[in-house]
Parts: structure tokens; sequence; C-alpha cells
């Protein structure tokens, strides 16, 4: 089976949700395998959150929020900014890869921004593989399932 990166795309409830929202709506085309998770802002999504992911098996997370300045909670992207750039080091440290972590910060009318920047994810996972990560997320899943089906849990 070929392997097709999983990317998540956290797009803050305002401008880069609008803006993902509008390139749908102008029918932009954009890789089909990127899950949009609608967050209220940018600053509500916890380091927890990537992690978890990442330790879920997703090879890639974008983190879109407002322009800088543009924030409906004030500062909420620029605290995302400095907990991306974080998990970024950790990710590089760990051996999983910062490039698999990016922000952008988008206003409502970039839709052909937030498509690139999807793109530009896409093709820079692609490139980078599946994530380190992968393998034990689906270890862990079999597992479980194996202790489901002998009735344990
Ligand atoms: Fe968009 Fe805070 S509301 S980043």
């Amino acid at each position: 089976m070929t392997w097709e990166p999983e990317i998540i795309a956290f797009c803050c409830n305002y401008c880069a949700y609008a803006a993902a929202d509008l390139a749908g709506s102008k029918r932009m085309q954009y890789p089909t395998n990127v899950r949009i998770i609608h967050a209220p802002c940018t600053g509500k999504i916890e380091m927890e959150h990537i992690l978890d992911a990442f330790l879920k098996g997703i090879d890639g997370i974008l983190v879109a929020g407002c322009l800088e300045g543009g924030c409906h909670f004030i500062e909420g992207n620029l605290r995302a900014r400095k907990r991306t750039d974080h998990i970024r080091a950790i990710l590089a440290e760990v051996g999983v890869g910062e490039d698999r972590l990016r922000m952008v910060n988008l206003s409502a009318a970039m839709a052909p921004t937030f498509v690139e920047s999807v793109q530009q994810m896409v093709d820079t996972v692609r490139a980078l593989g599946p994530s380190p990560l992968r393998e034990g997320a689906a270890a862990g899943q079999d597992s479980s399932r194996h202790a489901e089906s002998e009735g344990r849990s």
C-alpha cells in the first residue's frame, strides 16, 4: 500500500477558518489528505494537542491563525507562535523533524495563501517520509485491538 501523508490543519475560528472556507467556496484545489480542525484561537491550541496528534501517527501539522495584530483574543497568535517554535525545537531534538510543524498567519481573504501553505506542508512531509512515530502509534493500536479481542482493555 502506498503511503500518503496525513496532515492536520488547526485553524482558528476567525481569519484562518474563513480563509479555508473561502478557498472551498472558490473551488480552489488543495490536497485531500489534510484534515481541518477548528480551534477558537491558535492560542487555545495546547502543546498536548499537538504532541498527542504526533503520538497518534499524524505526519505533519499546520497551525493557522490570524495575522499578527489581528487575533480576536489579542495575543493568542503570538503565544501560539512561541509555543510552535518551542515544539519545533522538541521535534528536532527527538528526531521527528521540526518541519513537520509549521505556523502560518492569514487574513480571512488569504485563501490562496492558505492553499499554498497546505500544499507546501504536504510536499515537505512527503519529502520527509512517514513520521517515525507512526509505527509506534500503529503498534499501540494493534495491541489495544488485540487486548479488546481477548476481552481485555
Ligand atoms: Fe485567530 Fe486568535 S482568533 S489566532
